[in-house]
């Protein structure tokens, strides 16, 4: 466990899965905690599971698709805990569909978000960071779909893929200031984004995805949380620029899911579908307000 006693991190997108993963486990770890979200009642959650290990959590309303909206999630990270030491750009969005169809909207949110939105985290945190001179660490959430994708997944892939690389690009500059900048790409982790994906324990979806996981189930938060906090923490000084994989090896051993509408799987990503439509639904107000 890294001693991150003394340190800030900016978490954004952490009112829910990885991200509140993340804030859990390095607050855990002796870090204070800025919550930077558009979700409100989501990022109260978390405030409160910080406050839990005794560390000060601060939320700070941002869309990270807005650049006024990021430098002043930075500034208030900054004015209200002290730093800004860590930065952990995870806020993203999944909209998948058929290349014959897709709307410029979704593909235009997607690049927004998981992609305008980490380049705008990144440099948000790292002015700071070097201004401040002490170094610092960042880690981008990237994606297992950096690597894969699918018929569904192209314009998802896309970002993720791009993500990885801005990563590379960045540890070259950054480095010299001291600051250490890495890419995880997680596989299936059990999270409301994944839910349309993988569906509940037990149904048709997540029996087969778990079988075709060498290590026989979906991800946590928590192994994601894990992984970032080892690359905040200073067993990971020599390491930047890096996208590390965490998918319990699925990548290689993917099974193909059985997907006729009328087969127990069809019958589940249709109802899971729409359990997700429901929630983009319910965000997609917050995602436009910049
Ligand atoms: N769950 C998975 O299987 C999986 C796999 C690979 C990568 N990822 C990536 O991990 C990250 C976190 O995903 P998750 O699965 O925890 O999803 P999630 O939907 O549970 O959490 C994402 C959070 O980001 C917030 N958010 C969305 N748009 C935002 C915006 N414009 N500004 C600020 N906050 C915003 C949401 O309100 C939500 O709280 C994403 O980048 C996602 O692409 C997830």
């Amino acid at each position: 466990m890294a001693d991150l006693s003394g340190k800030v991190a900016l978490i954004t997108g952490s009112g829910s899965g990885i991200g509140q993963g993340t804030a859990v486990r390095l607050a855990r770890d002796g870090a204070d905690i800025c919550i930077a979200e558009i979700d409100l009642d989501g990022a109260e959650e978390t405030a409160s599971m910080v406050r839990e290990f005794g560390r000060s959590a601060h939320i700070v309303r941002c869309n990270v698709a807005s650049l006024e909206q990021v430098q002043s999630a930075a500034d208030a990270c900054v004015a209200e805990l002290g730093s800004l030491d860590i930065a952990v750009a995870n806020a993203g969005i999944g909209r998948g569909g058929s290349v014959l169809d897709m709307t410029l909207k979704d593909w235009q949110d997607q690049i927004d978000i998981n992609l305008t939105g980490v380049f705008l985290t990144v440099q948000a945190a790292a002015q700071r960071m070097v201004a401040q001179g002490n170094g610092g660490r960042i880690v981008c959430i990237s994606s297992l779909a950096a690597l894969n994708t699918s018929q569904l997944m192209w314009s998802y892939s896309a970002t993720k893929a791009g993500v990885a690389m801005m990563v590379r690009g960045w540890a070259s500059e950054l480095g010299p200031h001291g600051i250490n900048i890495n890419a995880i790409g997680p596989g299936v982790i059990d999270t409301p984004l994944a839910h349309a994906l993988a569906g509940d324990e037990g149904g048709p979806i997540r029996t087969q995805l778990e079988a075709s996981t060498p290590l026989g189930r979906s991800g946590r938060p928590s192994d994601i949380a894990g992984l970032i906090s080892f690359l905040v923490g200073p067993d990971a000084d020599f390491m930047t620029g890096s996208y590390l994989l965490m998918d319990g090896g699925i990548r290689d051993a993917r099974g193909q899911l059985v997907e006729e509408p009328d087969s127990p799987i069809g019958q589940e990503r249709a109802l899971h579908m729409q359990a997700s439509q429901a929630r983009n639904a319910r965000l997609q107000p917050l995602i436009d307000q910049r």
